[in-house]
């Protein structure tokens, strides 16, 4: 489609998505390879999808990295993991920034060591005059935890029970200032959330590829975009004819 025409459909676009990057441990295993090297294949997919949402006008695309569960798996693959994080950040901060990208984080950095939070908050920093699109990277992060931090400010703040709505909330939970996700893609074919961004998708639409994070490119993100204009979004009213 091209860009006269995606402006003459509107909505068709989503604004924010946001990507259960699943399936980094099958893809390596189907190549008699380490779990390791599917989540270093998986990081070296990010850059290409971020570009391929710029030119498809999405403004924010949200990428779930590592989940608070995600620490009970085997210590060795946790410590890569982290090692490969921070090579991430090495290797593409200064192509992010270059992309004009926004760099967010979502979840909380205690527990986590202190050369990966400095990267963290450094590429937060250099990039947030940045404009073209903006990153959030759910990293140590689970929907839970957020909403219970996010009542623990509330708490610390003073804040009156009368006080509390939704609009409140969203200003405490870590997306505070970012829409909701409109489409929300999760990769591998697993069809759950788990544990991701359960109050900003309440309405978003979702999509399950069968690939896997290291193999979802830029025509498999352009099918998903395309599912979600196909879709009726009703958020709870009739159909208008
Ligand atoms: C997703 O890939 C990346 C992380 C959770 C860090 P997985 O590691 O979950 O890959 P599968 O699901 O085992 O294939
Ligand atoms: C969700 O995937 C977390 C990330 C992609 C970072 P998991 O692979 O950890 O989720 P489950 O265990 O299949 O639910
Ligand atoms: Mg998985």
């Amino acid at each position: 489609m091209n860009e006269s025409n995606k402006k003459d459909i509107p909505g068709s676009v989503p604004k924010h998505i946001a990507i259960i990057m699943d399936g980094n441990g099958r893809w390596a295993r189907e190549r008699g390879l380490p779990r390791l090297a599917g989540h270093r294949a998986g990081t070296e997919n990010i850059r290409r999808i971020i570009e391929a949402c710029v030119e498809n006008g999405v403004k924010y695309l949200t990428i779930y990295a590592f989940s608070t569960e995600n620490w009970g798996r085997p210590e060795d693959e946790v410590s890569g993991l982290m090692r490969i994080f921070e090579d991430v950040f090495d290797r593409e901060l200064s192509e992010l920034h270059r992309q004009g990208a926004q760099l967010r984080h979502l979840g909380r950095l205690d527990g986590v060591q202190q050369s990966l939070v400095e990267k963290v908050r450094n590429g937060v920093e250099v990039t947030k005059n940045n404009d073209r699109i903006v990153l959030c990277v759910a990293f140590n992060y689970g929907g839970r935890d957020e909403i219970v931090h996010a009542i623990q400010k509330m708490i610390e703040d003073g804040v009156e029970a009368d006080q509390v709505n939704c609009d409140l909330m969203d200003q405490y939970l870590f997306t505070a200032g970012i829409p909701d996700p409109d489409l929300v893609i999760r990769t591998s074919g697993e069809q759950r959330l788990s544990n991701f961004l359960l109050w900003q998708t309440a309405y978003a639409e979702w999509v399950f590829p069968e690939a896997y994070w290291p193999d979802f490119g830029p025509e498999e993100l352009q099918k998903s975009i395309q599912e979600f204009a196909n879709r009726e979004r009703r958020y709870g009213l009739v159909k208008q004819n």
